[in-house]
């Protein structure tokens, strides 16, 4: 019993140190934080308030255009793309191209996306599977043969596309979200005001590069949302994802 009680007091008063100590490193702990803290808590706000700008994904956002190359247009549309650093695509139609060689060469060498927009701007679905096969197989082939490059995306005329249909390379389809119905409108501010009050994040912009007001509309939304910021992609970064 006697060494039992000892053993006791010893255990209460090895408690008893190790709370006293424990509690002597806490408050110096303590101490050495309030001095860290105050002096480096004005840097420490500094970078909190700086990363998340830094590190925080854009909101990403693709325009598109169809039917073309132009031949005046598109060179029009691609200096004013290079000179904000901004990347689209491009869905061509095979029966465009002769002539602009140069431009769709243009399209591919500065990062853009090129895509299939058939030769003759063509409802597939009212199609043999070979005429359809050759409407889509033939512009990939004269596309290629300019840019080196394999055409892996097919944009189908009026957003009528078959599953079923099987050709030699197997197309993958981009629609859009946001018809700009560019094209009957033909005037650059309802343009702007109606892209850049539509947007949202992700979205797939269709558009024509086959007129003046539309290359000058693409241009000022690329300057306003960017300002939102935005970030312009290519059409196949949103649609992998
Ligand atoms: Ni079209």
């Amino acid at each position: 019993m006697v060494l039992a009680a000892a053993g006791v007091r010893e255990w209460k008063m090895e408690q008893e140190r190790a709370a006293a100590l424990s509690g002597a490193q806490t408050a110096v702990l303590a101490e050495t934080l309030t001095e860290t803290e105050a002096e480096s808590l004005p840097q420490i706000r500094t970078e909190a308030e700086s990363q998340p700008q830094q590190l925080q994904e854009k909101k990403k956002i693709a325009l598109t255009f169809d039917d073309g190359p132009h031949p005046y247009y598109t060179d029009q549309l691609l200096d004013g793309l290079a000179e904000r650093g901004v990347k689209a695509t491009f869905f061509l139609l095979g029966c465009n191209i002769e002539g602009n060689e140069e431009v769709v060469r243009r399209i591919a060498e500065e990062g853009h996306l090129i895509g299939n927009h058939t030769w003759y701007h063509v409802d597939i679905t009212t199609l043999s599977q070979e005429e359809a096969c050759a409407e889509i197989q033939n512009t990939s082939r004269k596309i290629t043969e300019i840019t080196g490059q394999p055409v892996e995306y097919v944009r189908p005329p009026f957003g009528n596309w078959d599953k079923e249909l099987e050709c030699e390379v197997m197309m993958i389809p981009i629609f859009w979200s946001v018809d700009t119905l560019d094209w009957s409108t033909r005037n650059a501010d309802r343009l702007v005001d109606q892209v850049v009050s539509e947007a949202e994040e992700n979205d797939i912009i269709l558009m024509h590069d086959s007129y003046d007001s539309t290359v000058k509309a693409a241009l000022r939304i690329v300057d306003l949302l960017q300002a939102e910021g935005y970030e312009f992609v290519t059409a196949d970064e949103l649609i992998l994802e």
